[in-house]
C-alpha cells in the first residue's frame, strides 16, 4: 500500500520510520516532510493546510492512506476532501475534528453524552460583561480557554481574578483572533495530568498507551511552557484499572457519541486527563497524535503501525490488537537555546550519528535542515 504523512515535524518523523518499517508499506511520502524524514519518505513540498495541493498528490500519486500528523488540516477538513477523492484517511472529518477545534463544542458534547469533566461555561465576545461577572462570582483558581486553535497559547490557568480577567480581555482583544472571540471558562482541577491514545475506525477502539509530557522549558517545572520539551510511555499513574476506567467512562462514550451523532471518528483520539480524587476527567481532546508523545508511543509500538492504520480507515480494528515492547520510553527534547522565546536560527547540531549508533537511542528530529 501506498502511504502519506502530513506533517514536519518530530511526530511526523517518529510516524514515517514506523511506516517505513512496516511490511505493509510498499511506497511512503510525506508532505511537507524535511531532510531527516527524507530519509524514510519521498517528501513534497506542501503545507500542511494546503488541502487541495495534498489531495492533488494523492491522486497522481495513487496513495492509498492519508495519515495526518498535526490537528489543522482536519480542523479545516482533510479527510472529508480526500475521502471524497476516493482516498482512505486515518483521521476524523471536519465535523468530528471539532473535539479539538473548538473547546465550546467539546464542552458541550461531554455534557451531552455524560463525559466527566470540569464544570464551564461558554460566553462569545458580545458576553464579555456577563463572563467577567462569572469570574468574579467563581474566584480563582480558574482556567479561562480561547475556544479555537490557539497553538498551545489559549488556555490560561489564572491562580487570581485579575489574572483571568486579563486573560479574557486577551482572548476577548483578538490576541487569538477568531479562536479566541468565543472562550470557555473552566473550574480548576488538581490531580495529576496523564494521557490517554485510542484508534478509532468509526465503531471500534482500540487502546493505544498512554503518556505523560512535560511542558515547562526548565529543570523542575520552571520557566515557561513549550509543545513539550519531553514525553515517557507508558505513565506509571494510569494503571490498568485508572486506564479501563477512562476508557469505560470517557473514551467508548466519546466514539459512541459521535457515531450516535451522525459524524463517527477515525483516527487517533487523544483524551488529555486530570486524575482527580473524584476519578478520571477529561482536560481535552486531540484528534492526533501528541508531539512529543507520538515518539515515545511508536518506539514501544511492536504491532505493525501502518497495518492498524488500514484497521482505522476500513473499520476493521475489532480484528486487531496490539503488541508492545516491555521497556518504558523517554524521550527529551533538545532545542536551540532561547526556546520558547526569540532563538536564532542555523547552529549546528553535533553527534548524532553517535547517537544513533547507541541501541537504546532513536533520535527524530523537527525543524532541522541538513547540510553538508
Ligand atoms: P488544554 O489545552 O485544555 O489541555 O490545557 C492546557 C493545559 O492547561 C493542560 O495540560 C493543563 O495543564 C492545564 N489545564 C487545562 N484545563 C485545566 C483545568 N480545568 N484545571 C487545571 N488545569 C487545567
Ligand atoms: N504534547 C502535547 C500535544 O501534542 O498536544
Amino acid at each position: 500500500m501506498r502511504f502519506l504523512v502530513v506533517g514536519a515535524g518530530g511526530r511526523e518523523h517518529a510516524l514515517c520510520w514506523s511506516l517505513a518499517a512496516s511490511p505493509l508499506v510498499s511506497a511512503l511520502w510525506c508532505a511537507p516532510g524535511s531532510d531527516a524524514i527524507a530519509r524514510e519518505a519521498t517528501c513534497v513540498p506542501l503545507a500542511v493546510d494546503d488541502l487541495d495541493g495534498i489531495t492533488a498528490v494523492c491522486r497522481a500519486e495513487k496513495i492509498d492512506l492519508v495519515v495526518p500528523g498535526p490537528e489543522l488540516p482536519l480542523v479545516l477538513g482533510l479527510a472529508d476532501r480526500l475521502e471524497a477523492a476516493g482516498v482512505k484517511v486515518a483521521g476524523p472529518s471536519t465535523a468530528a475534528a471539532r473535539l479539538e477545534g473548538s473547546k465550546a463544542f467539546a464542552k458541550a458534547f461531554s455534557a451531552r453524552h455524560g463525559i466527566p469533566t470540569a464544570a464551564a461555561k461558554t460566553f462569545s465576545w458580545r458576553e464579555c460583561e456577563a463572563a467577567e461577572a462569572y469570574v468574579r462570582a467563581h474566584g480563582a483558581p480558574i482556567v479561562v480557554k480561547a475556544d479555537g486553535l490557539a497553538a498551545g497559547k489559549g488556555v490560561t490557568v489564572a491562580a487570581d481574578v485579575e489574572q483571568a480577567l486579563e486573560a479574557l480581555e486577551q482572548a476577548f482583544g483578538g490576541a487569538f483572533g477568531s479562536a479566541g472571540q468565543t472562550v470557555v471558562i473552566e473550574e480548576y482541577l488538581r490531580g495529576e495530568e496523564a494521557s490517554l491514545f485510542a484508534l478509532v475506525d468509526g465503531r471500534n477502539v482500540l487502546p493505544f498507551g498512554t503518556a505523560q509530557d512535560h511542558k515547562a522549558v526548565g529543570e523542575g517545572d520552571r520557566g515557561p511552557n513549550t509543545g513539550g520539551m519531553g514525553a515517557y510511555a507508558p505513565a506509571p499513574c494510569m494503571t490498568a484499572a485508572l486506564t479501563e476506567r477512562a476508557m469505560a467512562e470517557i473514551v467508548r462514550p466519546t466514539v459512541a457519541g459521535l457515531a450516535a451523532e451522525g459524524m463517527p471518528y477515525r483516527g487517533v483520539l487523544y483524551a488529555g486527563l486530570m486524575l482527580t480524587a473524584d476519578g478520571p476527567k477529561l482536560l481535552e481532546y486531540n484528534v492526533r497524535l501528541g508531539d512529543p508523545e507520538a515518539q515515545v508511543l511508536l518506539v514501544r509500538l511492536m504491532s505493525d503501525l501502518g497495518q492498524l492504520l488500514q484497521g482505522v480507515a476500513d473499520g476493521i480494528l475489532d480484528h486487531m490488537d496490539l503488541r508492545w515492547y516491555d521497556d518504558a520510553a523517554l524521550c527529551v527534547v533538545l532545542a536551540t537555546r532561547g526556546y520558547p522565546g526569540a532563538y536564532s536560527n542555523g547552529s549546528e547540531i553535533r553527534g548524532l550519528d553517535e547517537a544513533e549508533r547507541l541501541d537504546c537511542v532513536t533520535v527524530f528530529q523537527a525543524a532541522t535542515r541538513h547540510e553538508q
